[in-house]
């Protein structure tokens, strides 16, 4: 999709559509309004000032109020978004609103669309195109009639190249990590996800390693092995290295839980949990899409992004329940529930980011349902080693709008849960409560003293009902706040 500065005022630019955003309880009078409405509001006649009078459009968070043919414009279709309070219009906000009004507008082909989203700031700007571009992209891969269909062209008021550019690159990136997330897990399995990785280094100058079976043997990588084992699909390793400033710069890693199926193992899911379980690749999805941001993006930063890709699986030579499993860093965990898989993989993962000597590292996982339990679908739970790098993290996603909230380590109360009698430790707490936090306690074991922070997107990264400004699917969760980390790194 193209994206280009638009230079004429609403009424007289040519697009299929026009999107003008409306902030609520504001008045044409007001002096504060936005400039393409005031203009908009006098080239109509001042059909805006009535609908907003007669209370027919309220401005109200995500309200769509298309206007079919409105005089005094160009264009056919000026469609009205809300933007909201002004007050608390953040990054968020501007990228929902925008893939709100796209996400309407997709519904059918339309070549041309123009934003009008008044004289915002740079990064809501680039959160907004963002938006737009994600918006207009659905799940419906395989569908012959689409629920959307992307414009070839989007036109942007108020905003500068640079801007509208680095929208269109996260936008991009995002709609990478969402279709490889949507994508159904027979095409989508270790070997496939590793080429795409492959292809996203080599389009944009990352160093690429892909770890196969023998090589994952030689490293000793015994817990992501395991879990690889009930499946016909062997498991990769892919380690992408970006280097944007000095080769001596600190490093910072991105980890990814790259489970392309969970079926639980021999812990079978049911039916109904089994069924988005595609998704459970989405941390890696993200680190690859993230990456590919950071690239396309020339960030002055060196940033290496490890993927850990196994299919979960009950076939023959599947991983047992009581099975003790040693892992790359010479710990023994002592097997309890083979669902508690993402885990397993991750602790070899840390394990052979320990090696690239990184300052601080992140991990993405679809980890554990109790986080969703705790949290609900929309927010991300974070887990920390490192206040400090856990509060730059919180920094970079309220300036993102990303919903985030972090879950306790009490190492007083924690501890314990994952101690095993046979082994050095168990893959579960003790009982069901608390999941999210003993998984967390769990990988913390493989990530030395390195600052680490764990999100946990279970909730976020899929939706199963769609949102006002989403199809249902992947949402790429936190790939904007990745970058944003990498932009504030220091
Ligand atoms: N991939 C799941 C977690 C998940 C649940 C992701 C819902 C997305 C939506 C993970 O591997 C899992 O099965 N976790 C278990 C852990 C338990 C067995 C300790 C869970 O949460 O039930
Ligand atoms: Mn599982
Ligand atoms: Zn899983």
């Amino acid at each position: 999709m193209k994206i280009k500065l638009c230079q004429s005022a609403l009424a007289t630019t040519a697009a299929d559509a026009v999107v003008l955003g409306i902030f609520s309880g504001e008045k044409l009078s007001d002096a504060k309004i936005p400039k393409p409405v005031a203009e908009t509001d006098k080239a109509t006649d001042g059909l805006l000032a009535k609908l907003i009078e007669r209370q027919e459009v309220s401005g109200k968070l995500y309200e769509l109020t298309p206007l079919l043919a409105p005089p005094g414009i160009v264009s056919g279709h000026l469609l009205l978004v809300g933007l909201g309070d002004r007050e608390k219009f953040n990054a968020g906000v501007a990228f929902r609103a925008a893939a709100a009004a796209a996400k309407q507008l997709a519904g059918k082909k339309r070549a041309v669309v123009a934003y009008f989203l008044g004289d915002t700031k740079a990064d809501l700007t680039e959160a907004a195109v963002a938006g737009a571009i994600v918006g207009c992209q659905g799940q419906d891969l395989y569908r012959a009639e689409k629920k959307r269909q992307p414009f070839d062209e989007i036109l942007w008021s108020g905003s500068d190249e640079k801007t509208i550019a680095a929208g269109a690159v996260l936008g991009g990136s995002m709609n990478l990590t969402r279709r490889l997330v949507n994508e159904p897990p027979d095409n989508i399995y270790p070997e496939t996800f590793a080429s795409e990785a492959r292809e996203v280094a080599k389009a944009h100058g990352l160093a690429c390693e892909i770890w196969d079976q023998a090589r994952l043997e030689q490293e000793r990588c015994g817990s992501l092995l395991a879990v690889a084992r009930g499946s016909a699909r062997p498991p990769r390793m892919v380690i992408l290295r970006y280097t944007g400033t000095k080769t001596d710069a600190p490093i910072l890693a991105l980890i990814g839980k790259g489970v392309t199926f969970d079926s639980g193992g021999l812990s079978l899911k049911p039916t109904d949990g089994m069924l988005t379980m595609k998704c459970d690749m989405a941390g890696a999805a993200t680190v690859l899409g993230a990456m590919q941001a950071i690239a396309r993006l020339k960030l002055p930063i060196n940033v290496v992004g490890l993927m850990g890709l196994v299919e979960n699986m009950t076939g023959p030579a599947a991983f047992k329940l009581g099975d003790v499993l040693m892992a790359r860093s010479g710990r023994t965990i002592e097997v309890h529930n083979t669902d508690a898989e993402g885990r397993l993989v991750l602790a070899d993962v840390l394990n052979v980011a320990l090696d690239q000597k990184p300052a601080k590292m992140i991990d993405l996982a679809t980890l554990t349902g109790a986080c969703v339990v705790a949290l609900g679908t929309e927010t991300v739970g974070a887990l920390t080693n490192n206040q400090p790098w856990c509060d730059e993290i919180f920094k970079a996603a309220r300036h993102t709008g990303e919903p985030i909230w972090q879950l306790p380590m009490t190492p007083e109360i924690y501890d314990e849960q994952i101690k095993s009698d046979v082994a050095d430790i168990k893959n579960v707490g003790d009982g069901r409560w608390g999941g999210a936090i003993t998984a967390a306690k769990f990988l913390e074991q493989f990530v030395g003293d390195v600052p680490w922070t764990h999100l946990d997107i279970a909730g976020p990264a899929f939706m199963d009902k769609p949102k006002p400004w989403l199809d249902g699917g992947a949402t790429a969760c936190m790939l904007r706040t990745l970058v944003e980390v990498a932009r504030r790194w220091k």
